[in-house]
């Protein structure tokens, strides 16, 4: 069973990237094999309020807690340096996004998850997302429209026989961005839905006649040399403090390969052709940048006797002790 990636959008959420300290090894795997059951003890409080949680974990931390290969397609974020716009990689051995209808619950369990790992980790992000009116970002465009659903967002994020031993996991990719809203405002919305390559009141998307090869819609369109399209599941939230002035987008996508995102980035980034990068970025500054693979929850739960790897001070990891739940 894949962790809960596909879910109605939520209104609040919590992303918590981590570092985990040398020799913290094993307290790492217990709580991952735990977190399952910490995201039940708390969502069971309020189950209409549909607290989940979905864990990355990053490509220099596999190899520290599992002795199976990684993940085929498990590397670091890949940074890229456009001619005006750079999208930075920064580290993250885990990833935890926590969504629900309320703060109150992605901050509970967050609580927990912290006070296990206390002493153990570093934490490197922390952002509280939540939802602008019907869906939208802080640049006031609704976000998520052209996302799959049902059966198409399955496959869109779901590794298959391509990689057998991590069949029906993930990948993810997150960037946290910084808006420049002055410069934004100042334009005219006109030419914010030409940035965009949609309508802003109504989320209507242009006819390809009219929609700018430098839009954001534009730049995310993939499409490989057979006509089929490349999809991605995206729960992107608004976040930011008025008081300090900043006002961001944390990107999240969930892919079966990481492969697709990154051609979106290097369309964004880069452009195609080169020079044709997206619009967005002129208003849009990526800060982080950073790639997980999302095991299934019975890996989590259940990583086997074979690949638990020992921790540092000889105890056996938490696969050997724990029985999976089924
Ligand atoms: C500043 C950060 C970002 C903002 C504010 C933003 C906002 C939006 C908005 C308003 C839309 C149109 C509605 C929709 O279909 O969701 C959209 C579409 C989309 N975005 Fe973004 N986005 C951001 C970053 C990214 C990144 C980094 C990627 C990929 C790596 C991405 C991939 C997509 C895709 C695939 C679509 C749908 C395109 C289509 O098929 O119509 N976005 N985004």
């Amino acid at each position: 069973m894949t962790q809960e990636v596909l879910r109605q959008p939520a209104e609040a959420a919590i992303f918590l990237v981590l570092d985990v300290r040398p020799g913290s090894e094993a307290t790492a795997r217990d709580l991952l094999a735990d977190i399952a059951g910490l995201t039940r003890a708390v969502g069971f409080r309020a189950p209409e309020d549909e607290l989940s949680c979905v864990v990355g974990i990053g490509a220099s931390l596999w190899s520290r807690l599992y002795r199976s290969s990684a993940p085929r397609e498990l590397h670091p974020f890949r940074s890229l340096s456009g001619a005006r716009h750079s999208a930075p990689a920064t580290h993250g051995d885990l990833l935890f996004h926590l969504r629900a209808r309320r703060l109150d619950l992605c901050f509970e369990l967050a609580r927990h998850v912290m006070t296990r790992l206390a002493g153990h980790v570093k934490v490197l992000d922390e952002v509280q997302g939540f939802r602008y009116f019907d869906e939208r970002d802080l640049l006031g465009f609704v976000d998520g429209t052209e996302n799959p659903t049902g059966p198409k967002a399955v496959a869109a994020i779901t590794v298959g026989d391509e990689d057998p031993a991590y069949a029906g996991g993930s990948y993810v990719v997150v960037q946290k961005y910084l808006h420049d809203l002055d410069a934004w405002q100042a334009l005219p919305v006109a030419e914010q839905e030409r940035v965009i390559g949609r309508s802003k009141l109504d989320d209507i998307e242009m006819t390809d006649a009219v929609k700018p090869a430098n839009s954001h819609v534009a730049a995310n369109t993939i499409v490989d040399p057979d006509g089929t399209e490349r999809q991605i599941v995206r729960e992107n939230m608004a976040f930011g403090s008025p008081g300090a002035a900043e006002f961001g987008t944390y990107f999240i996508g969930y892919a079966a390969t990481p492969d697709v995102i990154e051609r979106m980035l290097l369309r964004m980034f880069i452009g195609a052709p080169p020079g044709n990068y997206d619009r967005i970025l002129d208003f849009s500054t990526a800060v982080t940048g950073s790639l997980f693979f999302v095991p299934t929850a019975e890996f989590l739960e259940d990583p086997s006797p074979a690949t638990a790897t020992n921790s540092p001070d000889g105890s056996l990891g938490i696969g050997s002790l724990k029985r999976s739940r089924t």
